[in-house]
């Protein structure tokens, strides 16, 4: 595996965190889940309108299913091996009048949950890929709200447990580099 390498010097957090699909059959205690979520309530967000909304199941459990059950074949045959699924959405507008930041406020959740998961020794693995049109329904979601991501939580596993396809795309990616993303007073 080649490790990651950062253009300028930033914690080792930052560079280690990824998102493998392949995970052990560990559980993950309810108490350890909403630690991992307590980082996410603790996300900055604009005038503090605190609009990040999860749902959350673990394996075995039907909620668990329900969440399974919404996720894209793709995602599915690896994602319901995690030991924890958390759905990320959002409160969009609050009395008639639109949240603007809602979606970057929920973006802030989910990393803070993402670094906390690395940083207690899980993995959490977001996906896009779900059928939000269903989900609505199956999770209650209230009007207003807007979904976003279904993260996957669990320990790491063997690669060996993915379908063959998947097991290249096991190894940690890269990013391209700073100077195509940061412009000096404009964009690039
Ligand atoms: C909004 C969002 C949607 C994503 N959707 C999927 C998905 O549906 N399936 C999947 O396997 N990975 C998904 N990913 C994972 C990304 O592919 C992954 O984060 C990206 O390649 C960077 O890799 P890293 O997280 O390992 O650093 C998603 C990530 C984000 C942030």
């Amino acid at each position: 595996m080649t490790a990651r390498q950062a253009d300028h010097p930033i914690d080792a957090l930052f560079l280690n965190r990824h998102s493998p699909r392949a995970f052990t059959t560990e559980e993950i205690p309810q108490a350890e889940l909403l630690t991992l979520m307590e980082a996410a309530r603790w996300a900055p967000s604009a005038s503090n309108t605190q609009p990040a909304r999860l749902a959350w199941g673990r394996r075995g459990e039907a909620e668990f299913q329900t969440i399974a059950g919404l996720l894209v074949p793709g995602n599915r045959i690896w994602a319901e091996r995690a030991a924890a699924l958390v759905v990320v959405a959002s409160q969009a507008e609050k009395e008639g009048a639109a949240l603007t930041w809602h979606a970057f406020d929920a973006g802030a959740a989910w990393m803070s949950l993402a670094l906390q998961a690395h940083l207690r020794g899980w993995v959490a693995h977001a996906m896009g890929g779900f059928d939000k049109e269903a989900a609505v329904q199956a999770l209650h979601l209230p009007a207003g709200h807007a979904l976003h991501c279904v993260v996957a939580i669990g320990r790491q596993g063997p690669a060996e447990t993915l379908p063959e396809h998947q097991r290249p795309r096991e190894m940690p990616n890269s990013r391209r580099p700073l100077s195509e993303v940061a412009g000096h007073g404009r964009f690039l």
